[in-house]
């Protein structure tokens, strides 16, 4: 098998069951991407905009990001057991995100994700798909 091949099986057993939440590590391992995502939202600067609109205290957004990210990789659906249905772009609405909120969002997970214990195409498809959301929050946002 050539590597292409290698890489696009792996992306496609990713999305299948909870593969991706095992990938990550399950809660644990979700909790510290989480935990490793907000203290780089803290402190890099070109997340200071994103930084701003998050309350000073992120204790409920880091426990709503966890809860969120567990369905959403596959796993236990804890953000509908604990908050009730959500709309992703819904949920953002009311922030100014454009293009330049939404590539810092990304490069926090990116760096967030470079600290895990992550297999490398893991890492990968999960930066591509945390993509689409964030772009459907671009648009929804209008700007
Ligand atoms: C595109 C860039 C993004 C920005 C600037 C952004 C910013 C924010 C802000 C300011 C909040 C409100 C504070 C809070 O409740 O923590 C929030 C909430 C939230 N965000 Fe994002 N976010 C982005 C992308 C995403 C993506 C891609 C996801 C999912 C993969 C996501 C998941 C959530 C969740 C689950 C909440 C809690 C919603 C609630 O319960 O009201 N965000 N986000």
């Amino acid at each position: 098998m050539n590597q292409r091949v290698i890489e696009q099986s792996a992306s496609k057993a990713y999305g299948v069951g909870d593969a991706s939440y095992r990938a990550a590590g399950e809660l644990a391992g979700i909790t510290r991407l989480v935990d490793d995502f907000y203290e780089l939202m803290d402190r890099l600067p070109a997340a200071k905009a994103i930084r701003a609109m998050h309350p000073a205290d992120l204790t409920e957004s880091r426990k709503k990001l966890v809860c969120f990210l567990s369905g959403w990789l596959g796993g236990p659906k804890l953000y509908a057991q604990e908050y009730g249905p959500i709309s992703i772009p819904g949920a953002h609405r009311q922030f100014p995100i454009g293009e330049a909120e939404s590539e810092a969002w990304l490069l926090c997970m990116r760096e967030a994700a470079a600290r895990q214990p992550y297999e490398p195409a893991f890492r990968d498809y999960l930066l591509t798909q945390l993509r689409v959301p964030a772009e459907r929050i671009r648009a929804a946002c209008g700007r």
